[in-house]
């Protein structure tokens, strides 16, 4: 008997699983050091992991409160007065999601409605665009020129269109490792304000900025964060990924609308996880001042590795991912490349086209360096002899 399957129009008929898991499993069959997934092969603290322990040990199991556990959001907003300067009030301006990801889905979905319109920077991370079309938006893919990978403000001020409902940025930028300038976050205000947008700034990779750069975020200008969804995550700031959880911090009428939507897409983010990174915000505020440098210093040690071999290096000056230009290795789209460099060199990357609606076809590839030291000397041994 064969059973008739329903009637399906696929809302994302062009997205098949992610480049990410793809190539993380690919890495996995042919025993490849996995320098392509954004998550390190070290542990978070180990404090951090024992705190988890005692409050899943100790009956903190059940539903946390819709915005987050409040001890937790008091340690929040304390980081943002700390690094940004802004007093945000932690009951109106803070909620806890499951992951960066979930707040970045419940921003847009709160905000854009059909046929509005949303600017996105390509190289694009690869959740912004489907959460758009989602909510029946239009995304609008400007290009962030190589090898700066600066915004072209003057682009953006011509993209612009009564439509246009939101503009989506993020800094420090995955893939590219480019960051926003104190001169960018003026013209994204000035914009911003012009045209009455609403932001959403992913700065999820917000203490790994290097080289004794200060990481602009929106919060600290009064007027971008009066209009801003700021979103971060636990897991890359305390070496966490699995634990995902992020958070957003956004102006009350603007969390309002976020809750509104993160209360049925997700409720609330995991209990005992908030209790203990609030214990450890409180006990290890120094962990945030160690983080530039505990990175730079394996960007650094990636990259001399690499300094003789035929791989260009493009400038990265914060998050863990290093861009490498592969053109004097292999005249190879880079999806082959990094499957040969995978399944025949035992390395595996992620190809840089999968950033792009229209790649330019250059031969580009990003590795990431959140990885122990040993790790990294033994995946650049292999990439210099090539
Ligand atoms: C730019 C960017 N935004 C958001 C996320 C997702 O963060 P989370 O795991 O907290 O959902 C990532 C993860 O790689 C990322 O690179």
């Amino acid at each position: 008997m064969t059973v008739p399957p329903p009637r399906l129009d696929s809302k994302l008929p062009d997205v098949g699983t992610t480049i990410f898991t793809v190539m993380s499993q690919m890495a996995h069959d042919h025993g490849a050091i996995n320098l392509s997934q954004g998550y390190p092969d070290y542990d978070g603290p180990a404090v951090l992991r024992e705190r988890l322990q005692h409050y899943a040990g100790n009956g903190y199991n059940q539903y946390a409160p819709l915005a987050g556990v409040p001890a937790l959001r008091a340690q929040i907003a304390a980081k943002v007065a700390r690094c940004y300067g802004r007093d945000i009030d932690a009951d109106t301006e803070v909620t806890v999601t499951p992951g960066a990801t979930e707040a970045i889905y419940c921003a847009v979905t709160a905000v854009v409605r059909p046929g509005d319109e949303v600017i996105l920077f390509d190289p694009v991370y690869d959740c912004y665009d489907p959460a758009v079309r989602l909510s029946g938006g239009v995304p609008v893919h400007l290009t962030l020129a190589a090898p700066g990978y600066r915004i072209d403000w003057d682009a953006v001020a011509r993209a612009i269109t009564p439509r246009t409902r939101l503009i989506m940025v993020n800094s420090p930028h995955n893939p590219t490792g480019s960051v926003l300038e104190a001169d960018d976050i003026a013209a994204l205000r000035e914009l911003a304000v012009r045209h009455d947008l609403i932001v959403i700034a992913d700065e999820v990779y917000e203490h790994l900025v290097f080289d004794g750069r200060r990481h602009e975020s929106v919060l600290r200008d009064p007027v971008l964060a009066a209009r801003s969804f700021a979103v971060f995550s636990f897991g890359k700031t305390y070496h966490v990924t699995g634990w995902k959880t992020g958070y957003c911090v956004a102006p009350p009428v603007l969390t309002t609308e976020l809750r509104r939507v993160h209360q049925f897409v997700a409720f609330v983010a995991n209990t005992p996880v908030q209790h203990a990174l609030a214990d450890f915000m409180a006990a290890h505020p120094e962990h945030l001042d160690e983080l530039p440098g505990f990175y730079q210093a394996k960007r650094d040690r990636f990259n001399a590795a690499l300094a003789g071999s035929r791989f260009r290096l493009r400038p990265s000056a914060g998050t863990f991912f290093q861009l490498a230009d592969y053109a004097a290795i292999s005249d190879e789209p880079d999806r082959e490349f990094v499957r040969w460099l995978t399944t025949e060199v035992g390395v595996a990357a992620i190809p840089m086209s999968v950033f792009y609606a229209a790649p330019p076809g250059e031969r580009v590839v990003r590795f990431c360096f959140c990885k122990e030291d040993a790790t990294l000397d033994l995946a650049a041994a292999k990439l210099a002899a090539l």
